[in-house]
């Protein structure tokens, strides 16, 4: 039998972790013959519920789960994990500075990082979901000096799965036809979703959406606005933010991490940035990347115009404001 795969889940008594918890315990990510131990941490208010989805855990009876840690302790919670899933943070609540949001969720992850740096197993693979997920997934990097930096992520396949999604409802085709759109940099209403190189697959073979969407306005306008808002048009239709396409996505992310991404295929992953299509170095940006063997490579060589090239720089201008505001807290 193979030994149990150590998950932590931070946040895991908020909504993203209530979706989440089920699908990892199920086998979602690493497929029904690997067994895997949960490591669930929150905070003291939360400690209560908390053990209400521990109770949950034990009455699903799931075979594969042989394990569940649920605490408060953050070095209790990541002793040993081998995958961490840090959906905890300090949500931005109604009339709050931008300043005082960033502060806090500095603290946690600077925290979570020693924590993890120490005591989590070697090799441990990270995914940061919480917001400003592109800066905590830098911080974190930055107080984690010896995890190696390619295994720190941040999740905009969310937002990559959301243009698949739009792409597929538009052309009315199904969303598995639909490969390579790419989601660049921050997880923000700055990102921006790019079709230049997507295609769909047809009963003729393979074909660019760009050429299948001839409506090249819509693909330039309200195709990228959908994808960049959908976050928010969820909210106010659910009055709860994305949670079950959040964990959806998170899980897809670690799964073709881990097990590898399917020939010809790419997805968006936020990385750090090694100045690739000029992307300035030292920032966690969204890029199209392809993984094997446990590892993600950035895809080279892709054109990118003019309009594309004015997007990319924005987001990474956004980024560049939200990592000075992060060290800004730091002093
Ligand atoms: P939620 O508020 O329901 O849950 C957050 C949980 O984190 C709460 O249980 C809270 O007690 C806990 N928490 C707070 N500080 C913590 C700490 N220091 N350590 C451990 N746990 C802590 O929020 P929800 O809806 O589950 O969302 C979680 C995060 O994910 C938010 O930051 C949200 O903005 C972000 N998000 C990111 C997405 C992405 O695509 N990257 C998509 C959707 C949400």
């Amino acid at each position: 039998a193979k030994e149990p795969v150590r998950f932590l889940v931070t946040g895991a008594a908020g909504q993203i972790g209530y979706a989440l918890v089920p699908m990892i315990a199920r086998g979602v990510i690493l497929g029904p013959d690997q067994p895997v131990i949960l490591h669930m941490l929150d905070i003291p208010p939360a400690a209560e519920a908390l053990n209400g989805v521990k109770m949950e855990l034990v009455d699903a009876a799931f075979p594969l789960l042989k394990g569940v840690v649920a605490t408060t302790d953050v070095i209790e919670a990541c002793t040993g994990v081998n995958i961490a899933i840090l959906v905890g943070g300090f949500p931005r609540k109604e009339g709050m500075e931008r300043k005082d949001v960033m502060s806090k969720n500095v603290s946690i992850y600077k925290s979570q990082a020693s924590a993890l740096e120490k005591h989590a197993a070697a090799n441990c693979k990270v995914l940061v979901v919480a917001n400003p997920a592109n800066t905590n997934a830098l911080i974190l990097k930055e107080f984690a000096p010896s995890i190696p930096e390619k295994n720190i992520t941040c999740l905009t396949r969310l937002d990559h799965n959301r243009a698949l999604g739009q792409i597929s409802e538009r052309l009315n085709v199904q969303v598995s036809d639909v490969k390579n759109v790419i989601i660049w940099g921050n997880h923000s209403s700055t990102q921006y979703p790019d079709v230049n190189h997507a295609t769909v697959k047809t009963p003729s073979g393979e074909k660019p959406v760009r050429e299948l969407v001839s409506d090249d306005a819509w693909l330039n306008g309200e195709f990228i606005t959908t994808v960049q808002q959908r976050g928010a048009a969820i909210i106010k239709a659910r009055k709860f933010s994305s949670a079950l396409s959040a964990a959806s996505s998170a899980c897809d992310h670690i799964r073709d991490w881990v097990l590898g991404t399917t020939e010809g295929t790419w997805v968006s992953m936020g990385v750090y940035s090694d100045g690739s299509y000029n992307v300035p170095a030292g920032l966690i940006y969204s890029f199209p990347v392809t993984c094997r063997n446990g590892e993600w490579k950035i895809v080279q060589g892709l054109s990118i115009d003019e309009f594309s090239r004015k997007k990319l720089d924005l987001t990474a201008e956004e980024l560049s404001e939200e990592k000075s505001l992060a060290y800004s807290c730091l002093s």
